[in-house]
């Protein structure tokens, strides 16, 4: 009942790991899918290692985190080998996330690790400094266009566009992506960046001072950006940001996503949290008289319930 495509890439079911919560070795990506992940989205890596920044890099806060890891990752020639060892026995979708800094360095990272995934997620939205011409890309249609059309040219995998909230206008970066080929986009990365402040000591509490926000506060907007882009783009959707129920995926595919990814939420309620949603998602569906997943996305663009 839950099984679907994203791409022409067939899915048990239409939940992924998000990108950057666990995700940085095999070990881990074999972890979420062997706990009922539909698919899995690698930490993004870049062609080089990259230390990222100095502990604290996550906060607590009111709804959700802050996180400054700064994309720490050991560059393609090692994430190449942990992506030879990911066993995928059933249907499900493996993207490799990358990021860079010219269009030529993502189209080489990506050349380099297509053989080995069913899709690839541009990175091209990282809020926070030492990557901060992630959000750069990603808040400018006209590089976004570059960037996503330079790997398209490259590749012959689908590749999707992971898109900033941090815009007046997500659909006009939608847009760019679709035109430049992008095969999808995903919705959102974190949001901000914000920033908390230990009262004790009077000082931030990141070592990068401020970082990007996840969890179940940003959801209105993530559903806000699906809503707005579905209507704009062709292309599918994969949904993003503070889901930790079935209801929030509910509301995800009514606001026109294909499928949708979980991050921070997993940091509360572990990998348990896939099978446990893909039951409740099951029952929800039967008692709803929907068949498919296909059934419920863009419900709410169609006039909802009859
Ligand atoms: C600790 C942490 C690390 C993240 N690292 C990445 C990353 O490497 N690449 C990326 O595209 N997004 C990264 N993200 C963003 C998530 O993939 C996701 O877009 C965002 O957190 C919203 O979803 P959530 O509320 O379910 O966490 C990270 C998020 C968190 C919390």
């Amino acid at each position: 009942m839950l099984k679907t495509k994203f791409c022409k890439i067939a899915l048990e079911n239409p939940l992924f790991l998000a990108a950057g919560v666990l995700g940085s070795n095999a070990s881990s990506l074999n972890w979420a899918l062997e706990s009922g992940a539909g698919g899995v989205v690698t930490k993004s890596f870049s062609k080089n290692p990259n230390e990222g920044y100095k502990n604290p890099t996550t906060v607590a806060v009111e709804g959700g985190i802050i996180n400054a890891i700064g994309l720490s990752n050991p560059g393609v020639e090692v994430f190449k080998e942990e992506l030879k060892r990911i066993n995928s026995s059933k249907e499900n979708g493996i993207f490799a996330s990358i990021y860079g800094s010219t269009p030529l360095e993502f189209s080489e990272i990506a050349g380099e690790i297509e053989e080995f995934v069913d899709a690839i997620e541009l990175n091209i939205s990282c809020p926070h400094a030492m990557c901060g011409y992630g959000s750069s890309i990603g808040e400018n249609p006209d590089l976004t266009y570059e960037f996503v059309k330079a790997v398209k040219d490259n590749v012959s995998i689908p590749v999707i566009a992971k898109l900033t909230p941090n815009v007046t206008d997500i659909t006009k970066i939608a847009i760019a992506s679709e035109k430049a080929g992008a095969d999808g986009v995903t919705l959102i990365n974190s949001l901000g960046p914000g920033m908390k402040i230990d009262i004790s000591t009077a000082k931030p509490i990141l070592s990068n001072k401020f970082g990007g926000m996840s969890g179940p506060a940003i959801k209105p907007i993530a559903i806000k950006s699906v809503f707005d882009v579905y209507k704009s783009v062709e292309i599918p959707i994969m949904g993003v940001g503070g889901i930790s129920n079935y209801l929030d995926v509910v509301e995800f595919l009514y606001a026109g996503a294909s499928v949708v990814q979980i991050g921070t939420s997993i940091m509360d309620h572990g990998l348990e949290i896939f099978s446990r949603i893909s039951k409740d998602l099951e029952n929800f569906m039967k008692d709803n008289d929907l068949n498919s997943i296909d059934e419920i996305v863009g419900l709410v663009h169609k006039g909802g319930f009859q």
